[in-house]
């Protein structure tokens, strides 16, 4: 039964960090200047409230790992750390004159690429060059990725002086034929160093990052991956799916053959594995890939109903106003999405010039919007409701009509106002979501544009 399932829902789909999708952006509507007015709208809304959010992109990285599906520039030179971090600054500088009063940060996070590729002195000048024209807001949440192999004691010291309290750690898979495979050699002893050095410094989460369905990966290292894991038990586990994306320019995934990969049944038994593992260690599963403590803030934001996903993945409290900084850096201003240019020399030439580099983006319309919410409530709570006629929208019956299959396969549970995710269909909360996607069914892709759902 469960291997029907797996072949009937193994689906290209989005992991929908956003909606519309990224690859369902109507970039004709979307100009600089519209940007920019969505920006000061809900930038002024917003501010004084809540708070913003901020997300800086830092794409650069030593080595190239060859499952790595992010934006990034492999070098080993160090010198483009500078002009780099001066670019980020003066793109702040740029949207520091559209705000209309001082921005308050309630939510900071490093992404990259590799934040700690950058020297712990460099990092210092970037933060205390936002921070010089901000205010950091009451219990603000800063985040960072790090890489085991070469974030130091000096990063860890100084971005907990600069407020950061959590930090993720790309951990993948503990097996060297793994590690070997995805050109990735990572020791235990680094990733435990780095845990034990950041909780000795105060650091309240961290996290690491795995990943099942890596190219030559048998249930048996996922189950070793998990084993060495809880040793450490982190505050966090982002337990994902390997999203295998081979045809985005430059990201670099080759050195396997599709052959190499593990079955979609193979995937799913490690799923299933992996979650029981990590249940029985004493965590709970968060929406999508995710895994916490009871103690970590993102299961108290599940409990107080906080929780949150934007382009940063899952985040314990939701500010209207996401502004993202660097290269390839997607911004949310709740009305629009905007993303920068993904060329490193071309976002430092057009930062140069004072140009806003966002170079695509999507002005949210009105069913955008509403869909936007459900999808929201079905990755961050498992459940939504149009019991309010504010929820409704004109293709809702058909939608919920696509539905009774996956009613009567067990995934939900559906009454005339209210959708349930079962425990059973936990796995398949992005197909569930595809039915709500009223973009992807007007105008289903020609080509592969999404990973698959399993
Ligand atoms: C930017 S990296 C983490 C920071 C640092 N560069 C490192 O590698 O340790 C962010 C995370 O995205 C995840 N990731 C990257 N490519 C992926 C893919 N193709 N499928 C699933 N997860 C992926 C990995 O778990 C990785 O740790
Ligand atoms: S996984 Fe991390 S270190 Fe490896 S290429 Fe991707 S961003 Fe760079």
């Amino acid at each position: 039964m469960q291997s029907t399932l797996v072949s009937k829902y193994n689906v290209a789909g989005p992991r929908y960090t956003s909606y519309p999708t990224v690859p369902y952006w109507k970039n004709d509507n979307f100009s600089l200047t519209e940007w920019k007015k969505g920006v000061v709208k809900s930038f002024s809304e917003s501010n004084t409230e809540e708070g913003i959010s901020l997300y800086i992109h830092l794409p650069f990285c030593e080595s190239l790992c060859t499952f790595c599906g992010c934006n990034k520039r492999i070098t080993k030179n160090h010198n483009v750390e500078t002009p780099y971090l001066e670019s980020v600054l003066n793109e702040w500088r740029l949207y520091l004159e559209l705000f209309s009063e001082r921005p308050i940060i309630k939510e900071l996070h490093l992404g990259g690429g590799t934040p700690t590729f950058f020297s712990a002195e460099n990092l210092k000048l970037l933060l205390n060059g936002i921070f010089r024209d901000a205010t950091i807001a009451e219990n603000p949440s800063f985040s960072f990725e790090g890489h085991p192999n070469n974030t130091s004691e000096a990063h860890l010291q100084t971005l907990f002086d600069c407020g950061f309290t959590r930090v993720s750690y790309g951990v993948q898979d503990y097996n060297p034929t793994v590690q070997l495979a995805i050109h990735r050699l990572q020791p235990f002893v680094n990733v435990k160093r780095v845990t034990d050095k950041a909780r000795e410094i105060g650091y309240t989460s961290v996290g690491h990052d795995l990943i099942f369905g890596l190219p030559f990966q048998k249930i048996e290292h996922v189950i070793y991956s998990i084993e060495k894991t809880k040793e450490l038990m982190p505050d966090r586990i982002a337990f994902y799916s390997y999203a295998h994306v081979p045809w985005i320019k430059g990201n670099g995934q080759r050195g396997f053959k599709e052959a190499d990969l593990p079955s979609a049944a193979e995937k799913r038994e490690m799923y299933e594995t992996g979650k029981k593992m990590l249940e029985e260690a004493g965590y709970i599963e968060i929406g999508m890939d995710h895994f916490a403590l009871k103690s970590d803030s993102l299961y108290k934001a599940v409990e107080e109903k906080t929780l949150h996903r934007n382009f940063m993945g899952y985040t314990d409290s939701k500010t209207q106003f996401m502004l993202g900084l660097g290269v390839s850096a997607i911004g949310d201003s709740w009305y629009s999405f905007g993303q920068n240019v993904k060329n490193v020399e071309e976002y430092q030439d057009l930062v140069s010039q004072n140009i806003i580099p966002v170079y695509r983006g999507h002005i949210l319309n009105e069913e955008d919007l509403l869909i936007r919410k459900h999808i929201l409530n079905m990755m961050c709570k498992l459940e939504t409701s149009w019991e309010e006629e504010s929820l409704q929208f004109k293709e809702l019956p058909e939608v919920l009509e696509k539905l009774a299959e996956m009613e009567a396969d067990g995934l939900i549970e559906i009454n005339a106002t209210k959708l349930k995710i079962t425990e059973k269909g936990r796995p398949y909360v992005r197909n569930v979501c595809m039915a709500f996607d009223l973009l992807l069914q007007r105008n289903q892709p020609e080509t592969q544009l999404f990973s698959m759902t399993v």
